[in-house]
Formats: structure tokens, C-alpha cells, sequence
């Protein structure tokens, strides 16, 4: 873990050392200004109460600067290491967005990005305080301490012991609750506090659904169960400490309890009442002194615990295999695609959800996947631009494997329109030209007028100007698919890969979408998905796909004759239409 930290600290990483060597000098600082106040009360008791006495005046004078250059070694010892602590936070951020930024798209599917969010921040701060505080307190936690133990056995030895024997019980249970063993309890801690946050996340998520159906929030019983055993485990967690830490408080604190009685023997024995009860002030003094440091020596565990977690989750969820390319990638120049016994199963799956696929798809010429829900098609459409890499077989355009082509240069080469695409919160214009930012004004409007969205512009108060979300503009989903269709045909890729386009659409609304999907489709290698049947009906090739298999392919009138899965589903869908009008 400490390398790890360290690597993200970067050059700043040796600021560490001194900031903690300072704090170890100001550990050992702290400690004169008591020395010198129990000289001055020494002094005192010594000359009966003389004020007048140089030395008095000389001993608090001095505590007073050590007191102020201890102030400034403190603030200089924390400035260090708040310099090394921000530059780590800031690098794990940006180390992790960047392997977000690397990761294939299929990453992101199962993924909460709102969480995704929350995990790198919060545990990028999660590791402050062990590197900002603890670490350079643990110098001082450490040096005080037996700087306090040498001065009590060196002033009195007698006394010294005495002091002791609480210190070394309480430091005995402090060792007993440390215990590894006890980890677990916090990682079932941090592990129902996440849980209690992703589910909060679906119910604030879910809330429209919950009052549109009229159910009571106990239909969150997820919800509900994270937050019952999320307050089980901190029960069962405080219950568990409760005796430790109590006796522990108790032992350490005792020190008083036992320098009177011990004080008072050693008066009978020796009769210096005088300096024995000016030492006494001085044990009473700084023994707790070793009770605060032990405190914040245990803190330490549990911080190191707390920040190895933070690095640990922050990774499983950030760190996703970045997709292989080939040293010198490849470029095509055709732009037809071929499956070849393409397989491909989910992690954690027990099936294959596609298996076998072997489809071609000749240039310009267009392919439609049909089946029931659940069958496999947005699968093996979404292995087109890596989603996921195939786990079998292999994925060809233009004859090149495209685990062999640049990502970019893939990318380039393809519009995708699913049914969800999103369209950002700024102007119709930006959200068009994600598709290409260098295009001109008059190649948007073409898009727009293409798309069917001219419209939809002019009814806007700002035109191609009006940001999307504000002033009261809303787009329905059929407008904003034909937006989406607007990016895509500005991008004008050679390949489009289409997933439930019309899905959104009213009959009305369904014939203006088709019309953009012909512009858009035109001389492309086009793969479309749809519901729809009548959509598909005059494309070059439709396969049929059955439980992740190609089961039938051929054109429409081929598969009808066949009077087999196609032409029933063909029937199906009709009867569906009539009973519709
Ligand atoms: N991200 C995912 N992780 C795990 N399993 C998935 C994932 N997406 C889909 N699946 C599973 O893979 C199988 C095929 O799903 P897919 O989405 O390809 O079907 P589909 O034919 O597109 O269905 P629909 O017509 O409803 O869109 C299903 O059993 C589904 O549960
Ligand atoms: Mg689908």
C-alpha cells in the first residue's frame, strides 16, 4: 500500500520523510515547556512562594518561545505533508478516470456512473487523513511518549514505576483490540455502508415509478434490508468494543489514582515532601500525555486499514482490462463485416449469450436482426464496436480482425444509435456535432434537414442554439432519436449499427424516423435490430436469431417460403397489427 501512495504522490513524495522528522523534533519539544513549568513550580514550593526569583521568570519566559517555535515546527510539519496528501488525492482522481476513459464501452453497462463518481472521490479522500495527519502525528505519537517514560523514570524512578503500571495494561488491551483478526468487522462495515449508498441511489431513482404505481417506499425492501443490516452491524460493532475500549479509557486515565497512594507512602518513608509532591505535579502532568499518543497510535491501524480498503475498491471499480491493439494496427479500406463462430458469454454467466455466429455482411449492403427478447441481438451487435471482445471466433471488417485495428480508427468507422442514446445538456448544435466536430454549419443543417429535425428547430426559441433541458425545451423520445439520427448522419461513418431505433416512435412519428434511417443508412454496411417487422421487410438480409443462434437467414420472401420460425413470427405480428386497428 505505502508504494502504491507513494507512486501516486509523485515528486512530492519526499516531502514526506522531512514533514514527519520535523513532526518527531516537535514531539520531543512539546515535552520542555512541562519541564520547565514544573521547574517553576518546583522553584516555588522550594523558596516558599518567592515570585521575586529570577529563575521563575526565566523558566516561563522559555516555555513561552518553545511553545511558539513548537507551534510554527507543527504548522510547517502538517503544511508538508498536506502538500504530499493533496498531489496523491488529485493523482488517484485523475489515475482513475483516465482508466475509465480506457476502458471498452461494455465496462459502463453494468456500472452505476453516479457510484462510479462517489468511489473515486470519496475514497481519493478517504486516504487524506492518513497521509496529512496520522502519518506525521505517529512521529510525535511515537516520540512523546518515551520521551515522557525517560523523563518519569529519570526524575524519580519510584514514582516512574508507578506511573507505569497503567500505561503498560492499557497498552495490553490497546494491543488486544488492534488485533487483525478484528478487520473483518470493518470490512463488513465498509461494505454495508456501500451497499446502503448504491441502493439509496435506485431508490431515489425509482421514486417516479413508486408514485406512478401508487405503492408504499416499503416496496424498496432493498433498500430497507441495507439500511436494517447496515444498523445490525453497527450494533453488533459497538457492542464489541464497548467493553475494551471502556476498561481501556478507565486503565489509562488511572495514573492520578495511583501517584496518591504512592505519593503518600513514599512521604512517610522519606519525608522531601517538598519535591516529591513537585514531582508528583510533574507526573500528573504529562502522564496523560502517553494516554492521548497511545489514542492516536491506535487510530493509526485502523486509518491504515481504512485507506488500504479505499485502494482497493477504488481499483476494482475503476481499473477495467483495457482493450488489446495490435503494436502496428491496421487500417481497412472495405468496410464489409464477417462473424466467424463468434461466441461470446458475460463474466459471471453460466451460458454462452450468443454461440456460433457466422454472418456476413457485404458493403452497402444492410442486415437485420430479428428474434424474442432476450434471444442475443443487441449482443452481437454490440461486439461490433468491442463493446466486449468476442470469447471465441473473431470479428472481421474489411477482412481485418478488429482486435487488430487502432480503437480510434474503429471508432471512426462507426455510428451507433441505440434505443437510450443520450443527448447532453448544452445546444442542439454541440449535440450534433459530437458526431463531427470539425463539420460546418451548412453540413449540420443538412444533417438536421435529413434527420427530419428541421421541425423540431424552428419550433425552438434559440433554434440550433437552445440548450437542451432549459427554458422549458424538452424533446420527446422520438425527437430526440431523430437528434441522435442528425449526429450520426453528420458523422457519416461507412458502418451503423442500429439497436431499436423506431422503438420510440407512434405510428406518426415512426414514418418521419424511417425516412431519416434511409438518408442515414444510404450506401452504408448497416446491421439494424428491430421489433418491427414491417421495418425490416425490404432490407438485403434478415437473420433470425433463437437463444444466441443464427437459426434461419435469408431475405424476406426467402423466409417466408420457408414457412418456418420467420414466417410464423411474420403471422404473429400481423395478427398483432389488426387487433391493434
Ligand atoms: N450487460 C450484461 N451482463 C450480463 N448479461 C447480459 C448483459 N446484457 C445482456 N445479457 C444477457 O444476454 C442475453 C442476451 O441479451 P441481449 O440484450 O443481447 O438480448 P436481445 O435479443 O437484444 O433482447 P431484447 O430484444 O430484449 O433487446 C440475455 O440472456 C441477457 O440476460
Ligand atoms: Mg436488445
Amino acid at each position: 500500500m505505502i508504494k502504491k501512495l507513494g507512486d501516486y504522490m509523485g515528486s512530492r513524495k519526499t516531502l514526506l520523510p522531512w514533514s514527519i522528522a520535523i513532526s518527531a523534533v516537535n514531539g520531543l519539544l512539546t515535552l520542555i515547556p512541562y519541564i520547565l513549568l514544573w521547574l517553576v513550580v518546583r522553584t516555588l514550593i522550594i523558596s516558599g512562594g518567592d515570585v521575586s526569583d529570577p529563575k521563575v521568570k526565566d523558566y516561563a519566559l522559555w516555555a513561552f518561545l518553545i511553545s511558539i517555535v513548537d507551534l510554527i515546527l507543527y504548522f510547517v510539519a502538517l503544511m508538508l505533508s498536506h502538500l504530499t496528501a493533496f498531489r496523491m488525492e488529485t493523482t488517484m482522481r485523475k489515475k482513475a478516470m483516465e482508466n475509465v476513459m480506457k476502458a471498452p464501452l461494455g465496462f459502463f453497462e453494468n456500472k452505476n456512473t453516479g457510484i462510479m463518481r462517489k468511489v473515486i472521490d470519496e475514497n481519493a479522500s478517504e486516504t487524506h487523513t492518513l497521509i496529512a495527519h496520522i502519518l506525521p502525528d505517529l512521529a510525535s505519537s511515537i516520540v512523546s511518549p518515551l520521551g515522557v517514560i525517560a523523563l518519569l523514570i529519570i526524575v524519580d524512578w519510584q514514582l516512574g514505576l508507578a506511573t507505569l503500571i497503567p500505561i503498560i495494561i492499557s497498552f495490553g488491551i490497546m494491543v488486544y483490540m488492534m488485533n487483525p483478526a478484528k478487520n473483518h468487522f470493518q470490512r463488513n462495515y465498509l461494505n454495508a455502508l456501500e451497499k446502503m449508498s448504491s441502493e439509496a441511489v435506485e431508490y431515489v431513482r425509482g421514486i417516479p415509478v413508486v408514485k406512478t404505481f401508487q405503492q408504499s417506499v416499503f416496496s424498496f425492501k432493498q433498500f430497507y434490508d441495507s439500511i436494517v443490516s447496515y444498523r445490525d452491524l453497527v450494533i453488533k460493532y459497538t457492542i464489541f468494543w464497548r467493553m475494551p475500549m471502556s476498561l481501556y479509557t478507565v486503565v489509562i486515565n488511572s495514573c492520578a489514582f495511583i501517584l496518591v497512594p504512592t505519593g503518600i507512602i513514599m512521604i512517610g518513608h522519606q519525608g522531601d515532601t517538598a519535591t516529591i509532591i513537585s514531582d508528583m505535579i510533574l507526573y500528573v502532568l504529562i502522564a496523560p500525555i502517553i494516554a492521548a499518543n497511545i489514542m492516536k497510535i491506535m487510530n493509526l491501524g485502523q486509518n491504515i486499514f481504512l485507506t488500504s480498503e479505499a485502494i482497493k475498491r477504488m481499483e476494482k471499480m475503476t481499473v477495467a482490462e483495457e482493450l488489446s491493439e495490435n503494436d502496428i494496427p491496421k487500417k481497412c479500406t472495405h468496410f464489409d463485416i464477417n462473424f466467424e463462430n463468434v461466441s461470446f458469454r458475460y463474466e459471471d454467466a453460466k451460458n454462452d449469450a450468443i454461440s456460433n455466429i457466422n454472418l456476413n455482411i457485404p458493403e452497402g449492403t444492410t442486415i437485420a436482426l430479428v428474434g424474442e427478447s432476450g434471444s442475443g441481438k443487441t449482443t452481437i451487435a454490440r461486439m461490433i464496436p468491442r463493446f466486449w471482445d468476442v470469447c471465441e471466433g473473431c470479428v472481421k471488417i474489411g477482412g481485418i480482425d478488429i482486435k487488430q485495428m487502432d480503437k480510434h480508427e474503429l471508432m471512426k468507422n462507426i455510428s451507433f444509435v441505440f434505443q437510450n442514446t443520450r443527448l447532453f445538456k448544452t445546444s442542439i448544435l454541440n449535440n450534433v456535432c459530437y458526431g463531427n466536430p470539425n463539420a460546418t454549419l451548412d453540413e449540420v443543417n443538412r444533417a438536421i434537414n435529413l434527420s427530419q429535425s428541421r421541425e423540431i428547430i424552428d419550433r425552438l426559441p434559440n433554434g440550433l442554439n437552445t440548450i437542451i433541458g432549459s427554458e422549458g425545451t424538452y424533446l420527446s423520445g422520438g425527437e430526440q432519436q431523430r437528434i441522435v439520427l442528425a449526429r450520426a448522419i453528420l458523422k457519416n461513418a461507412p458502418i451503423i449499427v442500429l439497436d431499436e431505433a423506431t422503438a420510440f416512435a407512434d405510428p406518426e412519428n415512426e414514418h418521419i424516423i424511417r425516412q431519416a434511417l434511409t438518408h442515414l443508412t444510404k450506401d452504408k454496411t448497416v446491421l439494424m435490430i428491430a421489433h418491427r417487422l414491417t421495418t425490416v421487410k425490404d432490407v438485403d438480409k434478415i437473420a433470425v436469431i433463437e437463444k444466441g443462434k443464427i437459426a434461419e437467414q435469408g431475405t424476406h420472401d426467402e423466409l417466408m417460403a420457408k414457412k418456418s420460425l420467420y414466417y410464423n413470427m411474420w403471422n404473429e405480428y400481423q395478427k398483432a397489427i389488426d387487433w391493434k386497428i
